[in-house]
C-alpha cells in the first residue's frame, strides 16, 4: 500500500487526526479536506489521489454532491464514503450517487485495512481490464490492417510480423525471418535498407518490390522507424503498404493519357485536314458559280481572236489587205488576248488562297508593296497619293501577297473612278477637281481589329448599283477595261482572313471601301 496518496474529507479534526496516523503509518501520503469544495480544489491539484476517503455528513447534503463532482471530474478515483451506524440512508444515497465503497464511523483500523484493499484491487481489476482491452485492440489493429506490419529487435530477430504480412509473402512468420535475415546480405538491394537491424535511417514511403513464396513480386511503399529501448540499442518497426495495384494502375493511366495525347493530336490534324478540304470545297463552289461568268468571258474574246483571224484571211484572200488592216486587226487579237490574261491572273490569285500557310502579315508592308506595284502609275494619271498608316499596327494572320492584290484592286477601282470622273467633266466642260488616293489604316475595336482603307475622290457609287458590285463578273466598265471580278476576288480573299470588307460611298463626292481584320494576338 506503500506511496499511495490518499484524500481524506471530513469537516471533525478528529478524524483526521486518526485517519491520518492509521494511513501514514502505512506508508501512505494523506492530504486533508475540511469541506467538499477544499477536497475537489486538491484533487485538481493532486490527479496522482487515486483514493478519496469522504464523510457524507461533512458539509451537509452537498457533501453527497461532491461524490458525483469526483466522478465526474475523474471516473476512475475510488471514493470511499464515511457514515455513522446509524446514517445507513445517506450511505446509500451516495454510492448511488456513484461512490465505490463504505466505511462505517467510527472508523476502525481493521475496516480501513479492508476498504482500502479492496479499493486497490477494485484499481488493479480496473487497470487489467484496460490493458487487456488495449492489448486486443493493438492485435485486431496489427492483423486487420492491410499493410505489412513487422518488428525486428536490435539483432535483426522477427519479434512480429502482423497476419497480412504473412498472407502477402505467403510464408509463415519463421520462413519470413530467413527471408529478412536473407535481404540484408544483398546489400546493393533497396529491401537491405529496410530491414538491415543495425541501420538507424528512418525511411518514409520508399518503392521497393518484396518477393513472395509463389516467385512473384509485389510492390510496396515502405517506412521504418526505430523503436525505443530502455535497455541497449532497440528494434525497429518496418511498414510497408501495398502499392502494386495502385502503381500498375499509375502506369496504365500514364499510357492512356499519352494515347490520349496521340488521339487528340491525331483527331486535330484530321480536323485541320477537314477544314482545309472545307475550304478547298467552298472555293469549289463560289469556282462554280462563276464558272458561267468564265465560260462568257473567255468565249467572247475567242469568238472576237477567230473572226478577226477569219476576217484577215478573208481580205488576204480578196487580195484587200492593206498593212493599216493588217495590224489594227492583230492589235485587236493582241487586245483581246491581254484581257483574257487579266481574267486569268485574277483566278490565279483566287485559287491560291490556303489558310494552312498563313503567317504574320505587317499591314503597313502591304499598303507598301500595293503603293510599290501602282504608285507611279497613279502619279502619271495626276492622282495625288496620301499614305496615313501607324507604324505599330498590330499584325494579321493571312497570306502577304492576297493582302496586297486586295489593296491594288481597290486602288485601281480608285483610279478608275479618278479618271472616269474627270472625263465626265471634262465632256460636261467643268474645271478639273483635284484626284486624291487616301490609304489609312488603324485600329479599332480595343485593338481587336485592323483596318485598311482607300478613299477616293471619284464618282462615287449609285444605290441601284451597290448590292452588286461585289458579284463577280459584275463592271460597270467598257468590256475591255474590266473583268468585274476585281472586287469580288477582294471580298473572298478578306472572308478567308476572317474579315469583311465595309463600303461608305457618296454619290459623286468619292467612296471608301474599309477591309477590316482579326488582328493577331488580340487582347
Ligand atoms: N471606288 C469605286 N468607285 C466607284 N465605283 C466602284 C469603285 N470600286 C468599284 N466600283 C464599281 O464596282 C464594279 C465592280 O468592281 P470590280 O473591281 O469588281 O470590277 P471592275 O473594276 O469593274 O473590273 P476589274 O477589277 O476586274 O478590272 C465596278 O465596275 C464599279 O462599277
Ligand atoms: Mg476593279
Amino acid at each position: 500500500m506503500e506511496n499511495r496518496e490518499l484524500l481524506v474529507i471530513d469537516d471533525e479534526e478528529s478524524t483526521h487526526k486518526l485517519l491520518g496516523d492509521l494511513l501514514r503509518s502505512r506508508g501512505c501520503t494523506v492530504h486533508s479536506a475540511f469541506s467538499g469544495p477544499h477536497g475537489l480544489a486538491i484533487l485538481h491539484r493532486h490527479p496522482q489521489v487515486r483514493v478519496v476517503l469522504a464523510d457524507v455528513r461533512t458539509a451537509g447534503v452537498r457533501n453527497l454532491d461532491v461524490v458525483r463532482e469526483i466522478k465526474a471530474h475523474d471516473p476512475t478515483v475510488h471514493v470511499i464514503v464515511m457514515a455513522s451506524a446509524h446514517d445507513k440512508s445517506a450511505m446509500l444515497q451516495a454510492m448511488r450517487l456513484g461512490a465505490d465503497d463504505g466505511l462505517e464511523k467510527p472508523v476502525r483500523a481493521a475496516e480501513l485495512d479492508e476498504v482500502l484493499a479492496r479499493s486497490l484491487d477494485e484499481r488493479l481489476r480496473r487497470r487489467m481490464q484496460g490493458l487487456t482491452s488495449e492489448l486486443e485492440f493493438t492485435r485486431q489493429l496489427l492483423d486487420t490492417a492491410e499493410v505489412l506490419i513487422a518488428e525486428l529487435d536490435a539483432e535483426g530477430r522477427l519479434v512480429r510480423l502482423n497476419e497480412f504480412g504473412q498472407r502477402l509473402m505467403n510464408f509463415s512468420r519463421g520462413e519470413a525471418e530467413g527471408v529478412f535475415a536473407g535481404f540484408v546480405r544483398h546489400l546493393e538491394t533497396r529491401l537491405s535498407r529496410i530491414f538491415d537491424p543495425h541501420s538507424t535511417e528512418e525511411l518514409t514511403a520508399e518503392l521497393a518490390e518484396l518477393p513472395t513464396r509463389d516467385g512473384t513480386k509485389r510492390m510496396l511503399s515502405w517506412s521504418t522507424r526505430n523503436l525505443p529501448s530502455t535497455d541497449g540499442p532497440g528494434g525497429k518497426l518496418i511498414i510497408g503498404m501495398d502499392v502494386t495495384e495502385q502503381k500498375q494502375l499509375e502506369a496504365k493511366l500514364k499510357t492512356y493519357n499519352l494515347q490520349l495525347e496521340d488521339i487528340v493530336e491525331s483527331r486535330s490534324s484530321e480536323l485541320r485536314e477537314k477544314s482545309r478540304q472545307l475550304i478547298h470545297t467552298a472555293r469549289l463552289a463560289t469556282l462554280g458559280e462563276i464558272a458561267a461568268g468564265i465560260a462568257h468571258e473567255m468565249k467572247q474574246p475567242l469568238n472576237v481572236i477567230s473572226i478577226t483571224a477569219d476576217l484577215i484571211k478573208l481580205l488576204q484572200r480578196n487580195r484587200t489587205l492593206t498593212d493599216d488592216l493588217l495590224i489594227g486587226n492583230l492589235d485587236k487579237i493582241r487586245n483581246t488576248v491581254n484581257r483574257v490574261a487579266t481574267t486569268i491572273t485574277h483566278l490565279q490569285g483566287f485559287i491560291h488562297i490556303d489558310s494552312a500557310t498563313f503567317s504574320s502579315v505587317r499591314l503597313q508592308d502591304a499598303v507598301d508593296g500595293a503603293l510599290s506595284i501602282l504608285g507611279e502609275q497613279i502619279r502619271l494619271d495626276d492622282i495625288d497619293i496620301v499614305r496615313e498608316v501607324p507604324a505599330d499596327l498590330p499584325s494579321v494572320q493571312g497570306e502577304y501577297t492576297q493582302m496586297e492584290q486586295v489593296l491594288v484592286n481597290l486602288m485601281l477601282n480608285a483610279r478608275d473612278t479618278m479618271l472616269e470622273k474627270t472625263r465626265a467633266l471634262e465632256k460636261a466642260g467643268a474645271p478639273p477637281e483635284v484626284k486624291r488616293l487616301t490609304i489609312r489604316a488603324g485600329r479599332r475595336d480595343e485593338s481587336r481589329e485592323v483596318f485598311v482603307e482607300v478613299s477616293d475622290t471619284g464618282a462615287g457609287i449609285p444605290e441601284d448599283v451597290k448590292p452588286h458590285i461585289f458579284e463577280p463578273f459584275f463592271t460597270t466598265k467598257q468590256a475591255d477595261r474590266g473583268t468585274g471580278l476585281g472586287l469580288s476576288i477582294s471580298s473572298n480573299i478578306v472572308q478567308l482572313h476572317g474579315g469583311t470588307i465595309e463600303l461608305e460611298s457618296l454619290p459623286g463626292r468619292g467612296s471608301t471601301f474599309r477591309v477590316v481584320l482579326p488582328a493577331e494576338n488580340r487582347s
